[in-house]
């Protein structure tokens, strides 16, 4: 029922899927402890931000909804890291005591609700919150009891995306866009309600290292102390209008207004979103130069892109203003170079590869520019 796995440089116990009988009605149980393999990349990307913040300052690492404890284990053995592990189901908690001893690491572990944990435990300066869809009932007290690093995964991009509008609503208390760039504006959506989070108890933040890989969303927040960071971070909310008749969009600050693209197509606007930046570039190098060591393609893929990716929000897909324009689309490489030649910026996406971000106006660029 069990097997042994390796995740980076971390030995793991992990409950083998199918081996738990069925139920009544013949489907097959689920494991009583949960493991995705898919979320490896998570994990990884995890550990080399740990031990890049590892060599600026100690960090005591929380991991909130451990599960199986790969997370947590990783990150005491590759970062090297002082660990706590939480989780609210018993059989969890026993499988992360094995794994904690398969690993020869010597990590504390509780078995209790994680919204009262945190209440009763402040000792944290990295919050791990990894739950089954939407951070949101665990935020409040994380950015409450802490005053370093959160680490917010969030499964739910169905809402986030623009699929479920009114569950974005309820949750996140913002409007979501079905879009190309749906994906960059969920994860602007996540920050930006992470910055009103940190605003009711005046903190402010900074988003260190953020990405949207597969069925989530990730980010990497510092908490800032005081009403004036507090204040900063809300002037980064702002609105986002899309015109679906010509693809253009824009950004803007303050609250929502009724627009209209140059086209005179009516707007459609998702938000209260972060405008502000999603990385910091020097961070985002040195977690590359930590992630070098774990020999993954994968994650070093997806941080060279995101380390050299274009700031400016949203991602224009290229294809589809190609398909909308009626011409054939030009190699990503080409368009960058026919960009740049005319004295602008442009750069591949880590949200989509038939995507970039640049600031010139892309489907006006691409309907004045000879690619044949
Ligand atoms: C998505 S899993 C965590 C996966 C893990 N971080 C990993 O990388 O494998 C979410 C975990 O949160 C736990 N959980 C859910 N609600 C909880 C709560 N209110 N308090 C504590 N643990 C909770 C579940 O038992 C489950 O193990
Ligand atoms: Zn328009």
């Amino acid at each position: 029922m069990w097997k042994k796995i390796v995740e980076g440089k971390t030995r793991l116990l992990i409950p083998e899927k199918g081996k738990f009988g069925r139920t009544k009605t013949g489907r097959l149980r689920k494991p009583p402890v949960f493991y995705n393999p898919r979320m490896e990349l998570n994990r990884s990307v995890c550990c080399a931000v740990v031990k890049a913040l590892q060599e600026k300052e100690e960090i005591f690492f929380l991991d909130l909804l451990a599960g199986s404890g790969a997370k947590g284990i990783r990150v005491a053995k590759e970062a090297a890291c002082k660990v706590h592990l939480n989780d609210a189901n018993e059989e969890a908690c026993e499988l992360i005591k094995k794994n904690a001893e398969l690993n020869n690491v010597n990590v504390t572990i509780s078995n209790k609700d994680a919204n009262l944990f945190l209440q009763e435990n402040r000792s944290f300066n990295f919050i791990d919150i990894d739950p089954f869809g939407t951070p949101v009932p665990f935020l409040d007290n994380a950015v409450m009891t802490s005053s370093g690093y959160l680490g917010i995964t969030a499964t739910d991009a169905a809402p986030l995306c623009g699929v479920y509008p009114r569950a974005c609503l309820r949750k996140y208390g913002a409007r979501p866009l079905r879009s190309e760039f749906c994906h960059e504006v969920g994860l602007r959506i996540l920050l930006g309600y992470a910055a009103r989070t940190c605003a009711k108890y005046s903190k402010g933040m900074q988003c260190l290292l953020s990405h949207s890989t597969e069925h989530y969303f990730r980010a990497y927040i510092k908490l800032l102390e005081g009403k004036k960071k507090a204040d900063a971070a809300l002037e980064e909310l702002g609105y986002v209008y899309y015109c679906k008749n010509c693809l253009k969009h824009e950004y803007e600050k303050g609250s929502i207004a009724s627009k209209k693209c140059k086209c005179r197509s009516k707007y459609e606007v998702a938000g209260p979103l972060w405008r502000g930046k999603i990385k910091d570039d020097d961070f985002c190098r040195e977690v590359l130069q930590k992630s070098e060591y774990l020999g993954d393609k994968k994650l070093a893929k997806l941080l060279e892109i995101v380390a050299k990716e274009l700031e400016n929000p949203f991602y224009h897909d290229v294809h589809k203003i190609c398909k909308k324009l009626k011409i054939e689309a030009p190699s990503m490489e080409k368009i960058i170079e026919k960009i740049e030649e005319a004295g602008y910026t442009a750069s591949r996406t880590h949200f989509s590869p038939t995507s970039l971000k640049t600031n010139a106006e892309l489907p006006v660029f691409l309907l004045g520019t000879k690619f044949a």
